[in-house]
């Protein structure tokens, strides 16, 4: 018989496990460098160093794509949780450089788990794609419409980055991170928004598409560089607060800030404004670069697998993007 408390009873979501994944092939700047220099484009380790706080990245194999990296992420992040892959009832999987048009990297993965029936679907919101996951995913969650989700950010960038364009083929790697996330009678999430402004398509984006058998367009990664960091660093706190405000926590109460992994500049310059101590914010731009959707993911996972993140600790998630798009997540772990 159903009790009328447990009628009444709050549903939350909350993280059971993380897990992720980055592909053999590690690139320093000065092997990548010496790469480029061969196609006669110049850079430096100094340069992509003193400007990005990046030292080295990882590729795909060529024959590996993002539901492919996604699959050992979801597997370690389902040990950690202990949950079985057949108790998943909801798929979510971020990313900008899907397997293929269609199906979705999620009904991929989903294959790949060798699981059927369970609700399975990209989210696409470039960097931010992570944060944007996971809030509907919380949201189905609450709902009921799910009890157990899979929230993976996975991407190979290195498929669409211009090798010769070195103000953006430094920046980007590829990577898979992934979180289990659970019904719960306790809050693990606490507060969540989400935001884009379509006014600022051009700045960050790969305009090429698939038409009549054709590629249409640049189908090639081109970034404003200057207008991103720009527009980053100004949303990046006022989004951090807002979500501390709906929470009822104030900045005092975040232990670890883990922002998008860009720019080692925006993330410091973000956590100085929200007046945090460096030590608190949690950084592996500098081994993965910029790995889009995935890039809040892994360092969640590295964090918490090294211990430096512990059960029981506030953590804000914070992404920013391709869209442009923005938001942040509040969460208990
Ligand atoms: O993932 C979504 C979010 N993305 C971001 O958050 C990225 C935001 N933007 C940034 O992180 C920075 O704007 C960049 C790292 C992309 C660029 O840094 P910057 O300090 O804004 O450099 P810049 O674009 O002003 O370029 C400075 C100089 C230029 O030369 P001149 O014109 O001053 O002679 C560039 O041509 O650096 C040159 N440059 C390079 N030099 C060596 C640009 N890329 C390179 C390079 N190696 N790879």
């Amino acid at each position: 018989m159903t009790t009328s408390s447990s009628l009444t009873a709050p549903r939350y979501s909350r993280i059971l496990g993380t897990g992720s994944y980055l592909p053999e092939q590690r690139l320093t700047n000065a092997e990548l460098a010496a790469q480029l220099a061969r196609d006669g484009v110049e850079t430096s380790d100094e340069w992509i160093v003193e400007r990005t706080g990046i030292r080295a990245r990882h590729f795909a194999a060529p024959d590996q794509t993002s539901s492919d990296l996604a699959l050992p992420a979801a597997r370690a992040a389902l040990q950690a949780a202990g949950v079985a892959a057949e108790e998943i009832d909801l798929i979510i999987v971020a990313t900008s450089t899907p397997d293929m048009v269609f199906p979705s990297t999620a009904c991929l993965l989903q294959q790949k788990l060798g699981v059927a029936g369970c609700a399975a679907f990209d989210v696409q919101a470039v960097c931010s794609g992570f944060v944007y996951g996971l809030t509907v995913a919380d949201a189905m969650i609450k709902s009921g419409a799910a009890s157990k989700a899979l929230v993976i950010g996975a991407e190979t960038f290195s498929r669409i980055l211009d090798f010769k364009d070195r103000t953006t083929c430094v920046l980007f790697g590829d990577g898979a991170g992934a979180v289990v996330l659970g019904a719960s009678e306790t809050p693990g999430i606490l507060a969540s928004q989400l935001h884009a402004d379509g006014r600022h398509v051009d700045i960050l984006c790969t305009p090429g598409t698939v038409s009549g058998g054709q590629v249409l367009g640049h189908p090639l990664l081109k970034m404003d560089g200057q207008a991103v960091f720009k527009l980053a660093v100004g949303v990046l706190e006022k989004v951090a607060r807002a979500v501390l405000e709906k929470a009822g926590r104030t900045d005092a109460d975040i232990d670890w800030l883990i922002p998008h992994q860009a720019n080692i500049r925006i993330m410091q310059g973000t956590a100085k404004k929200l007046k945090l101590p460096l030590e608190k914010l949690v950084v592996t731009v500098d081994q993965h670069g910029n790995t889009s959707a995935a890039s809040i993911p892994l360092a969640l996972d590295v964090a918490v697998r090294s211990g430096q993140i512990k059960k029981g600790e506030t953590v804000m998630l914070e992404g920013v993007g391709g869209g442009f798009t923005w938001g942040a997540v509040l969460l208990d772990l």
